[in-house]
């Protein structure tokens, strides 16, 4: 296509790869070209341009910019981008601190061009349907929510620790699938691979609105998990992104609600149902809404605002893991 929108990559390790490649398969983008300082990813073949500069990727002309440079880079790189005014899909965790995090929405709010963060974890095909499920159907209030995250140690992140690399995923998925924030904390975190960040988290969170959460995560084990469960009024659903799986518990018919106002229906077991859910694979969905959104159809991006939140959410966890209290976030 002559028209395409034209995107560049910055970094070009796991993340970019995976950007890359979905960026030559989708209708309507072409990839620019890519930008990485290290000669030997420069060397990797993706059929375009690869330059060592920021400066050199734009002056190939592009219509946005995916940022999957190491975390500690996100700032400068996408401030960079907002001087310039070019869109950017930057990688989660937005920055590594909050500091950073928010001088980064500050800049694209001023610069007035499209941006959004890369929670992937949105698009997974089993997690998009269980929030279709939660906003189309009526399952009364979410009591609680869990996320269990874990899986074999990446030796190539060696700036932030599984909170903010892991564990952001799913403070993201709670507040956008309950539609509600986390207002408070309570964390331990362990360390013991020697490389000075935690690399297994479990956090107890109260949200505003009373429901509680649970988050696990851990890049130690050899079993890899991926699920979601939320349990409500109408029954529980677990999401499973690894299997693509949505299952569904339903109430029984004879639940054993005690308020004699009945407004606690109570719950017995019911059917279980199991079954996959369909979709395009989350980078695809990402760089879909970004395209429909520069094209002047509002695609589903993650704002900075949003990835500046979870970020919050990973320094009251690190607060309270340090201090052994409930740390308490300022949501706006
Ligand atoms: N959304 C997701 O599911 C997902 C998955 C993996 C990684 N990520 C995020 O993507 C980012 C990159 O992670 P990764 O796993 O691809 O790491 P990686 O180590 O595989 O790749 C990082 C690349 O960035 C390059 N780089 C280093 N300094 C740079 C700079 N100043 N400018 C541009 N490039 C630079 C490195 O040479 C390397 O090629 C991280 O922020 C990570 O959290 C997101």
């Amino acid at each position: 296509m002559n028209d395409s929108l034209r995107v560049g990559i910055i970094g070009l390790g796991w993340a970019g790869t995976v950007h890359a490649r979905t960026v030559k398969e989708m209708d309507g983008l072409s990839l620019a070209g890519v930008m990485d300082p290290s000669p030997e990813r420069r060397a990797s073949t993706v059929g375009a341009p690869a330059v060592a500069t920021v400066e050199e990727l734009l002056r190939l002309g592009v219509d946005y910019c995916v940022v999957a440079a190491p975390t500690r880079h996100h700032e400068d790189i996408g401030l960079q981008l907002a001087k310039v005014r070019v869109p950017a899909l930057i990688e989660k965790p937005l920055a590594h601190d909050l500091r950073s995090a928010t001088r980064l929405v500050d800049a694209f709010e001023e610069a007035d061009v499209v941006s959004a963060v890369g929670h992937t974890e949105r698009h997974s095909p089993a997690v998009r349907e269980m929030r279709r499920l939660l906003t189309e159907e009526d399952f009364g209030p979410i009591y609680q929510i869990t996320t269990r995250r874990q899986g074999p140690f990446p030796a190539r992140i060696q700036d932030v620790g599984v909170v903010r690399d892991l564990a952001i995923h799913d403070i993201d998925l709670i507040r956008w699938l309950t539609g509600d924030s986390i207002h408070q904390v309570s964390a331990n975190v362990g360390a013991v691979s020697g490389r000075g960040t935690e690399d297994l988290a479990t956090v107890l969170c109260r949200l505003t609105h009373g429901g509680l959460a649970t988050l696990d995560t851990n890049w130690v084990s050899p079993r890899k998990e991926r699920q979601v469960t939320v349990y409500t009024e109408r029954g529980c659903l677990v999401a499973d992104a690894l299997a693509g799986t949505v299952t569904h518990y339903l109430n029984g018919a004879h639940a054993h609600g005690n308020r004699p106002d009945g407004s606690f229906p109570g719950s017995s077991s019911g059917l279980v149902i199991t079954y996959p859910a369909q979709g395009e694979l989350p980078f695809a969905a990402e760089h879909r809404a970004m395209r429909d959104t520069l094209l002047g159809q509002m695609g589903p991006l993650v704002t900075l605002r949003e990835g500046a939140a979870a970020v919050a959410v990973t320094e009251a966890i690190l607060a309270s893991a340090r201090t052994g209290t409930p740390v308490t976030i300022d949501n706006p």
